[in-house]
């Protein structure tokens, strides 16, 4: 069995509002998306990556994210679709042509930098005997239901956790989900969500703190003082 990634960075980064697109934008002299696909690249239990990314900018990353980054585990860049779902759909098509219906495919935000590799393991550990491995912390803020500016419901908070990636899955299931959902013109805002619908069973993976999704420009405050602290711990 093997492990492919497929990673979803073809967004436009309304939110980060910066003149480029945020994947670009610099930590410790290199782009986030570089970072993330290192860990990847690292970890010898990954075989190959489906890289998802705007139609325009597919020439631009594989020259200056893939090849100057030797990241060599890439086998596909793909060009990603109006939602992240559609991007997600687009990669899974590319895979066809390398994974098998039992292999795990780890599908991962281009923007969260600081996924370790020992979750990666145990991603793909919990996704062989699961319908799909989800990692996720537990939600730190009591989380509110709010219609039109009243709160219409305060979830048990030992029951809600944050939602992270990777979302991994076998072939077969992931693929299965998203054709179901495109049928069914559903539109999740995560995949493991198109996994839940058709009564598929989605193990938690606790996942850390650490593995946030770049975003808000406040995300690279934290990102850099992230950097700065693994450096003090002598971490890589
Ligand atoms: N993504 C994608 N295709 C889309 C939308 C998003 O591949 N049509 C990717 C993003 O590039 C990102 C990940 O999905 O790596 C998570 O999405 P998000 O953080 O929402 O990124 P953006 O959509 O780029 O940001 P925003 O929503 O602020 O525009
Ligand atoms: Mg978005």
């Amino acid at each position: 069995v093997k492990a492919f990634a497929l990673i979803p960075a073809a967004g436009m980064g309304k939110r980060m509002g910066a003149s480029i697109n945020k994947q670009y934008l610099l930590l410790d002299g290199r782009p986030i998306l570089a970072h993330t696909l290192s860990v990847f690249e690292k970890c010898p239990l990954i075989t190959g990556i489906c890289l998802v990314t705007p139609a325009d900018e597919i020439p631009y990353c594989r020259e200056e994210v893939v090849k100057a980054g030797n990241f060599s585990k890439v086998i596909e860049i793909v060009p990603g679709g109006k939602e992240r779902q559609n991007s997600v759909m687009n990669g899974l098509v590319a895979l066809e042509r390398h994974a098998s219906a039992g292999d795990v495919i780890l599908i991962h935000d281009g923007v969260r930098p600081f996924i370790s590799a020992d979750l990666l393991q145990q991603s793909i550990d919990v996704a062989r005997s699961n319908d799909g491995a989800l990692v996720a912390v537990p939600a730190k803020d009591t989380i509110k239901t709010v219609i039109n500016g009243i709160v219409v419901d305060t979830p048990a908070r030992e029951t809600l956790w944050q939602a992270q990636t990777p979302q991994s899955f076998r072939f077969s299931v992931i693929h299965e989900a998203h054709r179901k959902a495109e049928l069914d013109c559903f539109l999740g805002t995560d995949d493991a969500s198109l996994v839940e619908r058709s009564s598929g069973k989605v193990r938690i993976v606790r996942g850390d703190y650490h593995n946030i999704k770049i975003t808000t420009p406040e995300d690279l405050v934290l990102a850099e003082a992230f950097l700065a602290a693994q450096v003090q711990n002598g971490a890589p």
